[in-house]
């Protein structure tokens, strides 16, 4: 096991080396350090949380994290514990439930968006096959938290109507996304099920993606709001450059680890970043508070796709929904491989063939289990988890400014 400060020289290394996407990043977290200048209110850190209505995603983490009182995610998590007095019966936000009745409807009203628009039962059944309620739904809870959140720092109640349609378009931008990834991946499985190329033919399938698309883009029209336009906008130029960097390129040993990052930025984090922001900018935050809430959702989603790079390697096809190893399969070095390059040199020409070569996904995955690679994974995860934590902590107190810090605490111990 490395010690935390060869983890951290390695990490600040990742990050220095990661060009301007880091660079940016960490000038922009100096802007927010100390000096920014938030109103602070008192509200309850807790809910009384009933056993029913939470989503087994956040049921599995939050029992995780009560039970593993040695992580430090967890550590961090009952340091929130600020409520009045010895409260047994209380418990940290719970985000699924204390957004219910915000997300009940999301997916039946994606459903309803997508029927409207076509007459053609074969489309509407494509484009809805995603939709049917097994998601997280992780981005339009996080775009309502940090809705919520906002509105409430300033001084606003409740959720906007457009802030709500935000957090549908970012779930509809995601899906078909993933709609096209499938069909790029050729993917089996997904969300437990056959995935969507399967049950349908490739031409069909990428058809309803761009309907979902379309679809999304008319609902962003209907905002009226040009600067919110723009910002949706960019999340969909971005996810598609992410995807082609994956597709191939021949970057150097150097610019592994920054294009990655980049790459990493552009197809999983620049979405919630933009759609937070979006919900920040429609509240009518400031320009500062719209960039504390995207670099909450930058880091969100950084980490998000590290864990998932992670799991990749150590998680269960059953658990995950999707089969597991998927990435070397596809020929694809993510950080687990990247960061085990440096104890095992002989992956550099494995990862420059895309591991095509008969056997190589088999020994770099064992080389990936025997080097820190996964621990260096969690660790910068975890950096950007941490970052998260702490921009929430600079908007106002209240259960939803609670709930986006307890949300980082989940990304970083979800187990599927
Ligand atoms: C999942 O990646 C895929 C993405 C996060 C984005 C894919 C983006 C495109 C296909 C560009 C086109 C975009 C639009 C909006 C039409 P993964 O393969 O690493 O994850 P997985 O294991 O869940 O498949
Ligand atoms: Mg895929």
């Amino acid at each position: 096991m490395l010690g935390d400060r060869r983890l951290i020289t390695v990490c600040t290394m990742a990050c220095l080396g990661s060009g301007r996407l880091c660079v940016r990043g960490v000038e922009k977290l100096c802007q927010f350090g100390q000096n920014i200048q938030v109103r602070r209110k008192t509200s309850a850190a807790f809910v009384r949380i009933k056993d029913t209505g939470i989503q087994p995603f956040a049921r599995t983490l939050l029992r995780n994290c009560q039970d593993t009182k040695t992580q430090t995610g967890c550590r961090s998590l009952s340091s929130h514990q600020v409520g009045p007095g010895s409260m047994p019966d209380f418990q940290p936000v719970d985000p699924y439930r204390l957004l219910e009745d915000d997300l009940k409807d999301i997916y039946k009203d994606i459903r309803k968006e997508i029927h409207w628009n076509t007459n053609q039962e074969e489309l509407r059944k494509i484009a809805s096959y995603y939709f049917d309620g097994q998601g997280k739904a992780l981005r339009p809870m996080v775009a309502i938290l940090m809705s919520r959140a906002v509105n409430y720092h300033i001084n606003k109640s409740g959720l906007l109507p457009a802030q709500r349609q935000v957090a549908m378009i970012a779930e509809m931008i995601h899906s078909a996304s993933l709609i096209h990834d499938d069909v790029i991946d050729q993917s089996d499985f997904r969300r437990g099920k056959p995935s969507v190329n399967v049950v349908w033919n490739h031409k069909k399938v990428t058809m309803a993606g761009d309907y979902i698309l379309a679809v999304g883009a008319m609902m962003i029209a209907r905002l009226r709001n040009d600067d919110v336009t723009l910002v949706l906008s960019q999340i969909i130029t971005e996810l598609v450059q992410g995807e082609f960097m994956q597709l191939g390129s021949k970057e150097t040993e150097n610019e592994r680890f920054a294009h990655y990052l980049t790459k990493t930025y552009r197809k999983t984090a620049s979405l919630i970043a933009n759609s937070l922001k979006a919900v920040a900018m429609l509240a009518g935050a400031d320009e500062k508070l719209a960039e504390i809430a995207f670099q909450y959702g930058r880091n969100v989603g950084l980490a998000f796709q590290l864990v998932d790079d992670l799991l990749d390697f150590v998680s269960s096809s059953d658990a995950m929904g999707k089969p597991t190893a998927a990435d070397l399969k596809l020929g694809l070095a993510t950080a687990p491989v990247l960061f085990a390059c440096e104890k095992y040199p002989e992956l550099n020409p494995m990862i420059m063939r895309r591991f095509q070569e008969a056997g190589d996904v088999e020994k770099a995955f064992e080389l990936v289990h025997k080097s820190q690679g996964l621990e260096q994974t969690r660790f910068l995860a975890k950096k950007h988890c941490l970052e998260a934590a702490r921009l929430a902590s600079s908007i106002a107190e209240s259960p939803y400014q609670k709930a986006l810090i307890v949300v980082s605490d989940l990304v970083i111990n979800r187990m599927k």
